[in-house]
């Protein structure tokens, strides 16, 4: 395992872009391989049988193809269905999301936290055992966001039918006192400013992304696989479905990009 191999990221479609941008902000020295799986979307309805199989897939060509030296599965429903399967078939260190549901109960003032997530994430072994382990003391909203991958997928964040599927996801949350929101998907960061002409600043919305990021630098440090070349970092992006969406999405973040 070469320490200049690329990190490998991968998502249902431009989700996994929110972790993408947080990965390439912390680690400016590596090289990154993002895989969309764009003509499969959205995973969140989809059984764990049939996401495993896209996973194994998509691993054939982040490792086979493109010797990733580690893999950030930049998508909840993935983790949910399909991580401990990975961990066990594949000999390389994987990152995968979880809904920031503990520091949201820790944090919490009023009791009430709300959890926006795909139906495949709410089923994940992982996050039942988060809210055992530390969302006892906090009641839990759990709502599964319908249609809003598709939005994010077709760019359409800022319009009408955006704010209107937001909005009734989010104002019973509200009205049930939520002080934290938390994004259990990673396409759901590309729809924080219409989520917070909701919200106002009245919560705290969590972002797993930026401790993705982190848990990514560490583990390459520990495994000494840290990429000291000095070489300008190569990204590359690919998709079974249309590359346009996410170019699309690239284009957007490029200023923030070194
Ligand atoms: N970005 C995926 C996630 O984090 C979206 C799931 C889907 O494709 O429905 O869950």
């Amino acid at each position: 395992m070469f320490s200049e191999a690329p990190i490998g990221l991968f998502d249902s479609g431009v989700g996994g872009l929110s972790v993408w941008r947080e990965v390439v902000k912390l680690l400016p020295c590596e090289h990154t391989v993002y895989y969309a799986d764009s003509a499969y979307c959205p995973y969140g309805q989809k059984s764990s049988g049939e996401i495993i199989e896209r996973s194994d897939r998509i691993m054939d060509f982040l490792t086979g193809q493109h010797q990733c030296k580690l893999i950030v599965v930049a998508c909840n429903t993935a983790t949910a269905a399909a991580i401990d399967h990975l961990r066990a078939a594949y000999p390389l260190p994987f990152v995968g999301m979880e809904p920031a549901v503990k520091p949201a109960a820790l944090h919490s003032v009023t009791g009430v936290v709300g959890v926006l997530a795909t139906q495949g994430t709410f089923k994940g072994r992982l996050y039942h055992e988060t809210l055992e382990r530390f969302a006892g003391h906090v009641q839990i909203i759990e709502q599964p966001g319908d249609g809003l991958v598709e939005l994010v997928e077709s760019g359409h964040t800022g319009g009408e039918e955006a704010q209107t599927l937001l909005e009734k996801y989010i104002r019973p949350m509200l009205q049930a006192n939520i002080d934290h929101l938390v994004l259990g998907c990673t396409h759901y960061p590309f729809l924080i400013p219409a989520i917070r002409k909701i919200t106002g600043n009245r919560v705290t919305i969590l972002d797993s992304a930026p401790a993705v990021a982190q848990r990514v630098k560490f583990l390459l440090s520990q495994d000494r696989l840290l990429n000291v070349s000095g070489d300008k970092a190569r990204h590359e992006f690919f998709s079974s479905g249309d590359i346009n969406s996410i170019t699309d999405w690239i284009c957007q973040f490029t200023p923030h990009i070194p």
